[in-house]
């Protein structure tokens, strides 16, 4: 199985994932908060590239049934349902609904990957699981992090390594990229503490500073879902 990893959507176009088994990861906050979502009995998340679209297609759907969901700079969107804390996607709100979701980083990168033959969503919550049909599934991964604007993000390259860790049992194999061997050493310096790791990126400062920092406990917690998302005709469901 080779492993690869991405550090950011910016580094190719739709087409690269042709075929391809993708794995996207925004661990703050997208990918956590579509685990929260499906795991409390959403029905589905349509990932959208902008908010405009979020809108157009939330109009073309059963109004009680449908939620807008995301954020832009941190925050909830003005005429949105929810914004982007895990904690607002509760049982009560969200089962049986379609979520409509836009983010600035993690609906945009999995968009992106949505030509993939296999698309899955992982966070820290959710990792064993994913991990384990990874290697059921043998086939070769790339892990897409949605990165911070384009640049780099930290925790998100930590959580991909602690996934090349998982899948080859934490010994280095040949068909690890530079990538996947660079993130495996970083996630060896930063995976022990995960909730300190979140709190001292660039993203999880800004969090903290709008007001969100009981998110990164969210976020940080390993292991507490059994769901893997699975992207299929344009929306995330829970993997049967
Ligand atoms: C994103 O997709 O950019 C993030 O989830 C931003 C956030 O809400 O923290």
């Amino acid at each position: 199985m080779k492993l690869d990893i991405l550090f950011s959507p910016v580094l190719t176009d739709e087409l690269f994932f042709t075929g391809k088994t993708t794995v996207v990861i925004d661990i703050l906050r997208a990918s956590s908060t579509i685990v929260e979502a499906l795991s409390n009995g959403a029905k589905e998340i349509v990932p959208v590239g902008t908010i405009e679209f979020a809108v157009k297609v939330s109009g073309g759907m059963f109004g009680g049934q449908t939620l807008l969901g995301g954020e832009r700079n941190t925050k909830k969107i003005e005429g949105f349902a929810l914004g982007n804390s895990p904690s607002e996607y509760t049982a009560d709100v969200v089962a049986g609904k379609t979520i409509v979701f836009y983010s600035t980083n993690g609906s945009r990168a999995i968009v992106k990957a949505k030509y993939s033959s296999n698309l899955f969503i992982c966070s820290f919550n959710n990792i064993m699981a994913v991990a384990r049909h990874l290697k059921k599934f043998n086939e070769d991964v790339i892990i897409l992090c949605a990165g911070n604007n384009n640049f780099f993000s930290l925790e998100d390259f930590v959580c991909a390594g602690m996934l090349v860790n998982e899948l080859t049992n934490g010994k280095k194999k040949n068909d690890l990229t530079d990538s996947s061997t660079s993130a495996l050493v970083l996630f060896k310096a930063f995976g022990k503490e995960i909730h300190k790791m979140l709190s001292e990126t660039e993203h999880g400062q800004l969090l903290i500073k709008n007001g969100y920092e009981k998110d990164l406990k969210a976020c940080a917690v390993l292991n507490n879902k059994d769901v893997i998302p699975f992207y299929s005709g344009n929306a995330i469901k829970v993997l049967k």
